[in-house]
């Protein structure tokens, strides 16, 4: 079955302010669906930071998928989509576009996500929203073709 990394990207999480509901709503719709969790970590809102884990995750550890959580608005802090596009070889925009636009069914706040979504060698990372509900909303909504994919990239 697939490996996977789950980054949570939160200043608050990261210094024990805020308990991270939204990596494990990932780790529980994954692990429900047969998926097997190598690595899961919390990490401040920083580009350098959030490049390396994700760099350590696929080239060392191999992970099939990085999946990560928040830092995608607008505020100053949040910079997961740079992060990721920086260690990322080829973007596939679909994965983050189908998100969006299932997502605002049900809320127009969706287009406020700035989430991307790529490859980095064998590796397939997405960016998903920070809020527990809009984690579970937009996985739910990409995870079987999503496995596809998975299929296809290994
Ligand atoms: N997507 C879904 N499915 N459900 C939601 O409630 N919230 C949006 C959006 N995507 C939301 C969603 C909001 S309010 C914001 S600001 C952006 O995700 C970015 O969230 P982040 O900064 O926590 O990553």
């Amino acid at each position: 079955m697939f490996k996977v990394g789950v980054i949570t990207a939160s200043d608050k999480g990261s210094a024990g302010e805020r308990e991270d509901l939204s990596g494990k709503a990932i780790i529980d719709i994954l692990e429900g669906k047969g998926y097997t969790i190598e690595k899961y970590i919390v990490l401040p809102d920083d580009e350098d930071s959030l490049s390396s884990e994700m760099i350590y995750m696929s080239d060392e550890l191999k992970v099939d998928l990085i999946l990560t959580t928040g830092g995608t608005g607008f505020s100053k802090r949040d910079v997961t989509p740079e992060s990721t596009i920086k260690v990322c070889d080829r973007m596939a925009p679909g994965i983050a576009e189908a998100m969006r636009y299932y997502s605002l069914s049900i809320t127009p706040r969706a287009m406020l996500s700035r989430a991307v979504s790529g490859i980095r060698k064998d590796t397939l990372i997405i960016n998903l929203p920070g809020s527990p509900k809009a984690v579970k909303e937009s996985l739910e909504y990409i995870i079987s073709s999503i496995h596809h994919g998975l299929e296809i990239l290994t």
